[in-house]
Formats: C-alpha cells, structure tokens, sequence
C-alpha cells in the first residue's frame, strides 16, 4: 500500500517535472489571463492577473501555455513609489517579475480577446506576441478576466465585451472540439449577468463570478505608500485557497463554496455546467509537486477595508485626504472630491432628463426604470448594444468615464420593457446629450 503510493508520488513527480500541465486524459492545460483596465486607480486588476500568472507558473504550466493580456502602464507607472513592483496584497512579494506580456496597451481589446480566446492565429498575425490558445480536445481552458463590467458587458480599456458575443464564443469552441471542459472566472460588477440565462449547461464550460448579476464587485487591502487598492475581494479569496489547499484533492466546487463563504461582500456565483465543479483544481491550475501539506500557515489579513468597486477613485481621494498634512494638497484633494461628486450628480441628472424625454414625463415609468433591474436576455441585445453605443458617443464616452458603467442597468431595463421603445430613448439621448458639453477624464 505505502510502496504503492511511493510509486504514485513518484510518477506524478515525473510527469510533474516534464510536463506538470500534462492530464491524465492525455490533454493539456491552457490558460488565458485578462486584465481590462488600464489607469493607476484600477491598479488591483493588473495585480489580480500578475498574481494569477504566478500561481500557475509555480504549479507548473509553461509559459507556452500561458497568454496574458494587460494594458502594462502600472508596473513603471509615475504613480507607482516602487518602479517595476506590482503586490496584491499587504507587504506581499512582486507578482510583475517574469509576468508574461502578449499583449498590451491598444492591443487589450475585446476583439483581440475573442480571437486570443478561439485560437484565430491568423487574425492575431502581427498584433503582439501573435499567440493564441491552440487547445484541442482533450484539453483544458482556464480564462479569468478581472475588470469592471455592467449588466451583459466586460471593459476592455477602449470597448466592451457583450455577453452574447462570449457565450457565441464559447460555444463555437465547443463544437469545434477547441476543450474537454473550460472554467471561466470573473471578477466585475455584475459579472453574474455574463452567463446568467445565458450560458448552456451542456457545453462543459463551468464559470465562476465575484458578484451576482445586479451588484457591484469588491475592491480591497489600501496600500497607504501606494495609495491605491492592491486586489479585489473575490480574486484574493480564489487565489489565497489556491495557494493554501492541495489541489490535487480539491475540486473547483468546494474552492466555489470557500470563496463563496470567503466573499461576503457579494453573491459569488457558478453558471453552466456545474458537473464540471467535481473535477479537481489542479486540472485547471496545476499543482505544486514540492509543496508540502500545510506549508501555508501565513494568514493574510483581513479583507476589512473593503470597497465597492465603483467607489474605489473616491475611497482613495478620502484615504488620501486623511493623510494629507500640507494643507494646499488638503485642499486641492477636497477639490477632486468635490469635482466627481458634482459629476456624478450631473451624470444622473443626464440620464433621468433622458428618460422624462422618452417616456413623456412618465415619472412614474422613469422610477420603474431607475429602481428595477431586469434580467437581460439574449434577444435583448441588439437593442442594448445599440443605446449603450448612443450613450457611450453622444453623452458619456464609456471608455473616458467608467462611472457611466453604473448607468447601463438603466439601458438594460428599457430593452427588456415591453412598453419602452428603443427608438424613443436612442433620440431622446441623442437630442439630450447634445445640449451638454462633452466631458472626459472624471472618474
Ligand atoms: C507590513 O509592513 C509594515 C511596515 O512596512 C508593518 O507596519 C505592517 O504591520 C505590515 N503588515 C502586515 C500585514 O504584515
Ligand atoms: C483591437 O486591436 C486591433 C489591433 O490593434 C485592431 O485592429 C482592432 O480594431 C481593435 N479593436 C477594437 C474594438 O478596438
Ligand atoms: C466580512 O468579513 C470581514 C472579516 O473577514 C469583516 O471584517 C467584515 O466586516 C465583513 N463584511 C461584511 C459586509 O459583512
């Protein structure tokens, strides 16, 4: 029995030390890791995905198996008091060394993301490293993508991802034999809206979100010499159960009950196939043949601090006021703050004029909109694609302006009304928004 299990452990070390991505079916490991912000305030997303990269180098899945997608203006930011550092938690170790950059700045798009994803090789000719996943299938996919999001869309730095263009993705990797399963995690407000009645239970894809299809997602761990938010809540809680737990043992749906307990900022939730989550962690991620059981005693302190996401450009404008002691930069800092308040008051005011304007003064219709937030189905998207596209040239440039992001459940709810018409807000935004000045760079 124990000379059995020597030999065991000593196989898996072989195979570990040769090909420790190799799966017993024979397949592979392929991983694609996404940051889709860019911009020292979201600092924590690029640190998420540099964390993410670590922890599957460490379990053993080679670099050409890994394709990271990060704009990379944090690293060497002027904001940045430790050049070429990036941590993910307090006092935590440089996640940025040997980080791979497939792609970065322009060329983290959501095009890009969908071609990287679904192995266009020829479409990724010239843009980047050019690498896309080329999994067969017996293989496995990992895909975590950490930004901010809103009802049935992902940021990219310069556009969005919808959800409907994902789910046709994903399911034309399917047919395609392009995995045997594939696991998606994401960490953006509501993320859930991004499979939510969305995505089919029979493709093998299992996902897991940091929050529900209606609410925000969490960022946490303020860094004062930083002066920025180093990880978020669900990104933190995957990654330290990762390093913790052995993941030859654990499967992908007791991590989901850990990180979901683990979480209590949001609704973490799992769509798709949830046959998937009996399989282990380490069919995704790898594992780390060296380490020994419980070797990971050191707990990371608490997530206490945490934001919501959206909230995070003033929680740090607050943090940074405290600290403050010239009082000219006290000043010019409760400046910014007034600034973005004032802002985000005068972005509301646009939206409900907008909506006065479509429905005819209906306040009453105008409050069902406002306070309501209704599922987005699939048939819905043409429209919301549409209006989201209107708000995002003619009001708020989406891209400019991820306050605008906390809007679109707005948009959402008049293309699933039946007694709204698109055609009514498409004007009533173009003919609003073209009284105001356009204006860019408050967050
Ligand atoms: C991190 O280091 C600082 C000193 O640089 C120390 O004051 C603090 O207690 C440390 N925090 C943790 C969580 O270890
Ligand atoms: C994404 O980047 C590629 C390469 O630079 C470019 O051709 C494409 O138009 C971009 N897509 C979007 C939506 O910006
Ligand atoms: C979440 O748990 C932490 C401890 O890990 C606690 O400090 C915090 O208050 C809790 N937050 C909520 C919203 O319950």
């Amino acid at each position: 029995m124990l000379r059995g299990i020597r030999m065991l452990v000593l196989s898996l070390m072989i195979l570990h030390s040769v090909c420790g991505y190799q799966l017993e079916n024979g397949g592979r490991i392929w991983a694609l890791l996404v940051a889709g912000s860019n911009e020292y305030y979201n600092y924590r997303h690029q640190a998420d995905v540099c964390h993410a990269y670590q922890i599957l180098h460490r379990n053993g899945i080679p670099d050409e198996n890994i394709i990271v997608m990060m704009y990379d203006d944090i690293a060497y930011n002027e904001a940045n008091p430790t050049k070429g550092i990036i941590i993910n938690q307090p006092n935590g170790s440089d996640v940025y060394e040997g980080v791979l950059k497939d792609y970065t700045g322009q060329f983290v798009n959501s095009t890009n993301f969908l071609k990287v994803l679904t192995g266009d090789a020829k479409g990724m000719r010239g843009i980047g490293s050019g690498r896309v996943i080329k999994s067969g299938p017996q293989d496995h996919v990992f895909v975590n993508f950490v930004d901010h999001g809103a009802p049935g869309l992902l940021a990219f730095p310069s556009d969005e991802l919808y959800a409907d263009d994902l789910v046709k993705a994903l399911r034309k990797m399917a047919v395609n034999g392009q995995f045997a399963q594939l696991v998606f995690y994401v960490e953006a407000c509501e993320s859930g809206s991004m499979f939510d009645s969305l995505l089919p239970d029979d493709l093998k894809i299992f996902t897991v979100t940091a929050a529900d299809p209606h609410e925000s997602s969490y960022a946490c761990y303020y860094d004062s010499v930083r002066q920025t938010y180093l990880g978020d809540v669900f990104s933190v809680m995957w990654m330290q159960d990762s390093e913790k737990e052995n993941l030859l043992r654990e499967t992908l749906h007791h991590q989901f009950e850990v990180v979901r307990t683990e979480t209590n900022t949001s609704h973490v939730e799992e769509y798709g196939d949830l046959d998937v989550g009996s399989m282990h962690v380490s069919d995704f991620l790898g594992f780390q043949i060296s380490r020994k059981p419980n070797s990971f005693t050191a707990k990371l302190p608490s997530v206490s601090d945490s934001v919501p996401s959206h909230h995070v450009p003033i929680a740090i404008l607050e943090r940074k006021l405290e600290a403050a002691v010239d009082p000219k930069e006290k000043q010019e800092i409760r400046f910014q703050l007034h600034r973005i308040m004032k802002y985000r008051r005068y972005m509301d005011n646009v939206v409900t004029k907008v909506l006065m304007l479509a429905t005819g003064k209906d306040e009453s219709r105008v409050q069902e909109l406002k306070l309501n937030r209704y599922k987005l189905r699939l048939e819905n998207f043409r429209c919301y694609k549409k209006l989201v596209a209107a708000f995002s040239e003619n009001c708020f440039k989406l891209s400019d302006n991820p306050h605008a992001f906390r809007q679109l459940y707005i948009l959402a709810n008049v293309c699933g009304h039946e007694e709204m018409s698109m055609h009514s807000v498409m004007n009533a935004i173009k003919q609003v928004c073209s009284g105001y000045p356009q204006l860019r760079g408050i967050i």
